[in-house]
């Protein structure tokens, strides 16, 4: 049954994660994103991003209830297979709630992630989408993200994604995309 879409409150909060923050949020966090995932990650996937790159994950709360509405979660490490090595940003996962899409949260979400690499150095960011994810699809599109390869079969689902990539520095700099394998992260 279609849930129904809630009205955007006023003033929507978001705040990027801090490990003090885990016992608050942790348990919503992994509750929102593993509502659009068909095998959930373990508690174990989650501490690896959060642990390592807290300060790369942000929220959005309901300012009234305190109540998370969506979320991303990256990294930021050096990938070693470009000569020489880039810094690069990964979008792992990212989740609104069903009942406040459309108003531009995710959207808010990955261009405070980016914009916390940026402040890192980053020179690129990366990462998978199903290729029948229209929404995503375009939401990276339409913040500048180009595909830069197809994955074929690459869910356990057996559906195909795109790698999307978002060049932050000179894009003469950067020598090809790399392939290698994914990163980890599906949504
Ligand atoms: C993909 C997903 C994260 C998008 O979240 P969202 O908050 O609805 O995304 P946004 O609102 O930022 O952008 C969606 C649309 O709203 C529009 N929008 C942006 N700001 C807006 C605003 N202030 N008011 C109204 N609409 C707005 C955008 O133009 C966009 O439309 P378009 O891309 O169709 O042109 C969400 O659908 C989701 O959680 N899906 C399940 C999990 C998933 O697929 N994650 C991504 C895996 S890679």
């Amino acid at each position: 049954m279609a849930e129904e879409t809630r009205e955007l409150p006023a003033e929507l909060r978001y705040i990027q994660y801090s490990h003090s923050l885990e016992k608050k949020y942790l348990p919503s966090i992994r509750a929102l994103i593993s509502k659009d995932l068909s095998e959930p990650y373990s508690i174990y996937v989650y501490r690896y991003f959060l642990y390592q790159w807290g300060e790369l994950c942000y929220m959005a709360l309901d300012p009234l209830q305190d109540s998370l509405l969506g979320v991303v979660v990256c990294k930021l490490e050096p990938h070693a297979s470009h000569s020489p090595p880039t810094l690069r940003g990964y979008i792992a996962m990212l989740a609104v709630s069903s009942t406040h899409r459309n108003h531009g949260i995710a959207t808010t979400l990955v261009r405070k992630a980016i914009d916390a690499m940026i402040e890192r150095n980053a020179d690129e960011v990366v990462l998978e989408t199903e290729e029948t994810n229209v929404p995503a699809m375009k939401l990276y599109e339409r913040l500048g993200f180009i595909r830069s390869k197809k994955l074929h079969r690459y869910y356990l689902n057996g559906n195909s994604a795109y790698r999307l990539v978002l060049h932050l520095k000179r894009v003469d700099d950067m020598i090809g995309d790399g392939g290698g394998g994914g990163d980890g992260g599906i949504i």
